[in-house]
Order: structure tokens, then C-alpha cells, then sequence
């Protein structure tokens, strides 16, 4: 059984509490909380179950790491080498700072299929963008859409190398009330992009503003 209650959740920090407060206690922000609901499953006593897989550490078959170069050498360095298949890596920073620029570059240099999926940006955006790069590739798919379920869906039938997502902040879940860019969507959403790609052993990439 599911009963529906309401947290305040600070937009700046993160942090959670039961009532509305003016001045966030862990980041000193001011009128930064938020409302959002918070389901509650009544469950009673808790059960352990599922089937559990453990493995002898030195039983584990070494798998060759096979990274995926983005062929600009400082962004190479900086991820250690290349995008980790099943990682998700995530590009903070101040609007206007060329996050969109660099992951467009990125995904014209990778050997490998990339999907750019964009809820900033318009279609004819992206095309003068790439246009702009000198970017023309036939290995990179556009897709403009911020459903974060449409989104796992493509991702599961084109099987890319790696996946775009520009940006976080516009991506949303709609099995939840809560408005995108808002601290339960990003956490649920991240979540899920990072099971899929462990699942499809697929790089993402994560497009997040820092606004404060
Ligand atoms: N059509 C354009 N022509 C020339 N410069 C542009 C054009 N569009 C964007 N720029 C500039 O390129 C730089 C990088 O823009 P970009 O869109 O990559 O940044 P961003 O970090 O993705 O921004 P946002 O947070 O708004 O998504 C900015 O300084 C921007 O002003
Ligand atoms: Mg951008």
C-alpha cells in the first residue's frame, strides 16, 4: 500500500526535511526548498529475499579494458584514458561555458556509434552547431526528447557506444510528479541512465548546468 506525503527538498544542496524552512541548514541558502512528494510503501515487517551471486575475488576472469577514446587528448587524460563502457560521466558547468560544444566535438571524434539525445536544443540547433564544428558524421543520431522512459527505450533498441544527454536538468520521469530539474527527478533519473548503461555496457555522458 502507497500513501503520499510531501517533503521540502533544498534545490541548491539537496538536503530533505519533513517541513518548509527559509535558510537550508547544511548550504545556508536561502528559500531554496521546494516541495515534492514522497511515496511511502507500507510493507510492513521487512523481508529479505532475492537470489544473491558472490564470486571468489581471484575466480574473476579479467576482462581487457577497452576504453573509448574520445580522441581530444586533454578530455582523454582528464577521463583517464577514454569513456569506461558502463560508466556515466557527468559535464558540470556555468551556461554559455561550451559544454554542448565540447560533448558535440567529442561525439565527432569517437570510434563508435553515439546517440545525442537533447531537450536544451531544437533539431536545426544542433545541425548549425555541427555545421558550425565542421561536424558531419554519420555515426551520430540526434534525437531531441526529455521522457526519460523514450529515452531508455532508444538506448535499449539502437545499442549505442555512447550516449548524450543534454542536459540532466530537462530530463524527466513521469511516473513522478515532480517538475524536471528538481532534485528527486535528476537522482531518479541518473539512477536509471546508470543501470542501463552497466546493463548495454555503454558510455553516457551527463550534461548538468551549475546554476548556483
Ligand atoms: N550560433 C552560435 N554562434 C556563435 N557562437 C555561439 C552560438 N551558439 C552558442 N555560441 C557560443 O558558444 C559558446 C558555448 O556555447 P554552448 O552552447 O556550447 O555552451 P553550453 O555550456 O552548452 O551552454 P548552456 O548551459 O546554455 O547549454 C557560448 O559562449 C555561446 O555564446
Ligand atoms: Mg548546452
Amino acid at each position: 500500500m502507497a500513501k503520499q506525503k510531501i517533503k521540502y527538498v533544498c534545490s541548491s544542496c539537496g538536503y530533505e526535511s519533513l517541513r518548509w524552512i527559509g535558510k537550508c541548514p547544511t548550504c545556508d541558502n536561502w528559500n531554496t526548498f521546494t516541495e515534492e512528494l514522497i511515496e511511502e510503501h507500507k510493507s510492513g515487517k521487512k523481508k529479505y529475499s532475492g537470489d544473491t551471486h558472490i564470486t571468489k575475488l581471484n575466480s574473476l576472469k579479467e576482462e581487457k579494458e577497452e576504453r573509448i577514446k574520445t580522441n581530444i587528448i586533454e578530455f582523454d587524460r582528464v577521463l583517464g584514458g577514454g569513456l569506461m563502457p558502463g560508466s556515466v560521466v557527468l559535464i558540470g558547468g556555468d551556461p554559455g561555458i561550451g559544454k554542448s560544444t565540447l560533448v558535440m566535438q567529442a561525439a565527432s571524434k569517437v570510434d563508435g556509434n553515439v546517440l545525442y539525445v537533447t531537450g536544451e536544443e531544437s533539431a536545426n540547433q544542433i545541425s548549425l552547431r555541427a555545421n558550425r564544428l565542421k561536424v558531419s558524421n554519420d555515426k551520430i543520431s540526434v534525437m531531441t526528447e526529455t521522457d526519460l522512459d523514450v529515452i531508455l527505450n532508444a538506448i535499449e533498441k539502437h545499442s549505442p557506444d555512447l550516449v548524450i544527454v543534454d542536459s540532466i536538468q530537462t530530463t524527466y520521469k513521469p511516473d513522478f510528479d515532480n517538475a524536471p530539474g528538481t532534485v528527486t527527478q535528476i537522482r531518479e533519473c541518473t539512477v536509471e541512465l546508470m543501470q542501463l548503461a552497466k546493463k548495454k555496457h555503454c558510455a553516457i555522458i551527463i550534461v548538468g548546468h551549475v546554476t548556483k
